[in-house]
């Protein structure tokens, strides 16, 4: 099958799934800008089910841009206490503040000129926000592609990119697990995922040297060898040290290798 034709069966069939199996989420019935922008920032250090509280209670207090705009920063910093890396705190509040007073910017480059928003960040708000015909790519999502060598599917045909990534998050949080993923239950596996059937043996992160800062800094590096590596709670400390030993440059939320 042509890869356009197998993008197009991958997508459909997971847009099927999805409307059958899709998490019903409290981010995904609203398209307003500042709430896309609160949840995506949540979920980057957060697991979905703590977020879902933390996020309803969020927009509770501060409904809008303007809202938040206008709140003192400790009582923002504050009240992210517990989500992790509390500069996303102060971020918000002031991406918030370009929100209110200039709108939400409409292109990916001044999307990513909004304090704390990353390359990912910035294509989820175009995506879920803006209805714009781009994939938000997390480790998730990344995973799934990869597996599927459905890296066609990432160019949507106009309209579907919505549908398509929650698809693909849902999909790579309760199907295609990083492990053992559960291929009987998988709606690409019948459409010939060449990855169906196989296990994963525990990533290096998970095994006996988790947490061995040496491990880290080696597997950050690595990654940033083979591309830019969007940072989070997990690594942004070990990015920082790198940066400081001149290894990395991080710019934006993203670590580079120097000059690149
Ligand atoms: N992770 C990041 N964004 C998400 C979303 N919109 N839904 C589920 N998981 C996510």
């Amino acid at each position: 099958m042509p890869d356009t034709a197998l993008a197009r069966a991958f997508s459909t069939r997971l847009r099927r799934w999805f409307r059958r199996h899709g998490r019903d989420l409290p981010w995904r019935r609203t398209r307003d800008p500042y709430r896309i922008l609160v949840s995506e920032l949540m979920l980057q250090q957060t697991q979905v089910a703590r977020v879902v509280p933390r996020y309803e209670a969020w927009l509770e207090r501060w409904p809008t841009a303007r809202a938040l705009a206008d709140a003192p920063v400790a009582d923002v910093i504050a009240a992210w206490n517990g989500l992790g890396y509390n500069r996303r705190a102060v971020n918000l509040h002031a991406a918030a503040r370009i929100l209110a007073d200039e709108g939400i910017p409409t292109d990916l480059e001044g999307l990513r000129r909004l304090p704390g928003v990353g390359p990912y960040t910035a294509a989820a708000v175009a995506c879920f926000a803006l209805g714009q015909d781009v994939i938000p790519v997390d480790v998730n999502v990344r995973r799934v592609l990869d597996r599927a060598a459905a890296v066609a599917a990432v160019t949507p045909e106009p309209g579907q990119a919505y549908d398509l990534t929650q698809a693909l998050f849902d999909l790579g949080a309760t199907v295609c697990l990083a492990r053992v993923p559960r291929c009987g239950a998988c709606p690409l596996a019948a459409e010939g995922c060449p990855s169906r059937g196989r296990t994963y043996a525990p990533t290096r992160a998970q095994g006996r040297f988790e947490g061995s800062n040496r491990q880290r800094r080696g597997a950050l590096l690595r990654a940033a060898a083979a591309g830019p590596v969007q940072l989070d709670d997990g690594n942004r400390a070990v990015a920082v040290a790198l940066e400081r030993d001149g290894l990395v440059a991080v710019v934006d939320d993203t670590a580079t290798l120097p000059g690149r």
